[in-house]
């Protein structure tokens, strides 16, 4: 256990006297919120720089928009509901960053509006909006956020009026009618498996269990149907006609299967390590992805993690969303888990490093391994069609937990060298862009600051540059958008 709380030991040992007793009794009544005095160093004060900067671009171009688009000073709409504001709340407190927090509250409470008749995604709206919503609440306890969490969160339960178990992937905000995307019948596995943090939180914090039960019964029934044919390892996509997997798909840690495992790992530690069925299943998947998945390339040796095509074929392919396992290992291992999955972490850690080293020091969307001994190619390469950059927050997440976990401070230099790369190469007059290709310069922009840039790519840089843990990985769980959720005793 890395939280020494040696302030609060110290508290115990002194006798107090009887009016700070009182004031004692009113703090264990009301929750201890966690106090942020901002940056107190320099690499802290460079990202909350950059925060302020991606800030001020979507306030002066974007305000009240979902995102902003810094090059054309215009912005473009998704969900229509200010998403830039409501997944950069925690960020701006954790930063300390209280006036704008305060311009975003006051949005919140003034303009925000989800009674509009336009399907959104279920999953991207309960991990954006209902995280974002809950950890302001929970870092504050000001029930506005609470309140407009359960405003979207009862609209998007119309998503589980399904003929299945599996929910529809969209839903109407308004009408709240649950529809399948144009493609087809089927929901994606990470999309359908990585709400259920988030409408379990709102349940505790509403008093209304229907929200828990409605999202854990997901859970139940992939854990009841079983991933067998890969052994525990799962198809990406599920019928919301039958509920079954679709067979034969592509078995991966990456897009439409990621989350699935996080989650796994994060809903036993929310529920306090009670529901052992969810360790047993994430144990089984990371024994198989050892297995199945885990190889090295050539010539050098660095680890990653592949996919099976078609259920069967290796396929060395490795989106940079699968940074986000060595982190969720790592969390395992600080829970418990076994020290075998920490220098697998150390190992893919290192890979998502590699991914950096590019003549822009950006990472690519997706990388290929050379896996053939004896030939001249590099371990890593990078295809045309697989070099954007959206500024994605994986690797620095991994980062921030491997040096929570360990406590090596390598990890905060290949941070603040992505860090720089990120201001050399994608800072703009009004804020943040995506890039084309991170092997090209000068760069082109794609013109989009994606929410997730601000919710988690800043904040896990700033909490990874942190002197002291802001976050206390015992006490909260950060959902797959980083937002922090409280652990329950
Ligand atoms: C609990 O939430 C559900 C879904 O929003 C709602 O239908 C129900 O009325 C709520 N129950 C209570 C007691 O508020
Ligand atoms: C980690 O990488 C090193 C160097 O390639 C290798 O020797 C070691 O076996 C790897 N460990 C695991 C658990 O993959």
């Amino acid at each position: 256990d890395f939280d020494t709380n040696v302030e609060d030991s110290l508290e115990k040992k002194r006798v107090k006297p009887v009016d700070e007793q009182a004031e004692q009794v009113k703090q264990v009544a009301e929750p201890n919120y966690p106090k942020f005095s901002g940056p107190t160093n320099d690499r802290m004060r460079a990202v909350q720089m950059a925060m302020k900067h991606a800030w001020s671009g979507y306030k002066q171009f974007a305000w009240g928009h979902d995102h902003l688009r810094p090059i054309a000073k215009s912005f473009t709409e998704w969900m229509n509901c200010g998403l830039t504001i409501i997944d950069s709340l925690d960020t701006l407190l954790i930063m300390g960053m209280d006036e704008e927090f305060a311009e975003a509250k006051t949005w919140v409470e003034t303009k925000l509006n989800f009674d509009q008749d336009r399907y959104v995604s279920l999953f991207e709206t309960t991990i954006r909006v209902v995280g974002g919503l809950l950890s302001a609440f929970h870092l504050t306890g000001d029930r506005l956020f609470l309140q407009k969490a359960e405003d979207i969160g009862s609209r998007l339960t119309g998503a589980f009026d399904s003929p299945s178990p599996i929910p529809f992937s969209d839903v109407n905000m308004k009408t709240r009618k649950g529809k399948s995307p144009s493609w087809g019948s089927d929901s994606s596995l990470s999309e359908v498996s990585s709400i259920q943090l988030e409408f379990r939180d709102l349940a505790r914090a509403t008093n209304n269990d229907s929200y828990e039960k409605a999202a854990f019964r997901i859970s139940e029934h992939i854990h009841n149907i079983g991933c067998n044919a890969h052994e525990g390892l799962c198809d990406m996509f599920l019928s919301t006609v039958d509920g079954k997997f679709k067979s034969d798909t592509a078995i991966t840690f990456g897009a439409r299967a990621d989350s699935y495992y996080e989650y796994l790992l994060k809903q036993w530690l929310q529920t306090g390590k009670k529901i052992d069925w969810l360790l047993e299943d994430y144990k089984k998947s990371m024994t198989s992805m050892i297995k199945l998945l885990l190889r090295q390339s050539e010539p050098n040796k660095l680890t990653f993690v592949g996919e099976l095509l078609n259920g069967r074929n290796f396929s060395p392919k490795m989106d940079h969303l699968v940074c986000f396992l060595p982190g969720t290992l790592a969390l395992g291992v600080q829970n418990g888990l076994p020290p075998e999955h920490l220098e697998i972490a150390k190992n893919l850690s290192k890979t998502c490093r590699e991914m950096y080293s590019t003549l822009t020091g950006l990472a690519p969307e997706i990388v290929h391994f050379n896996m053939i001994p004896g030939t001249k190619e590099p371990d890593v390469i990078i295809k045309p069609l697989d070099a954007h950059c959206l500024l994605r927050p994986e690797a620095f997440e991994a980062w921030f937990y491997l040096h929570a976990v360990t406590g090596d401070t390598i990890y905060q230099e290949w941070g603040w060298e992505a860090f720089q790369a990120i201001e050399k190469f994608a800072k703009v007059q009004y804020g943040y862009s995506s890039v084309n290709n991170v092997k090209k310069i000068p760069v082109q922009y794609k013109d989009m600051m994606e929410s997730f840039f601000l919710a988690e790519s800043l904040k896990y840089l700033y909490l990874l540059f942190a002197d002291e843990p802001l976050i206390k990985l015992n006490e909260y769980v950060f959902n797959t958008e980083g937002h922090p959720l409280p652990i329950y005793k």
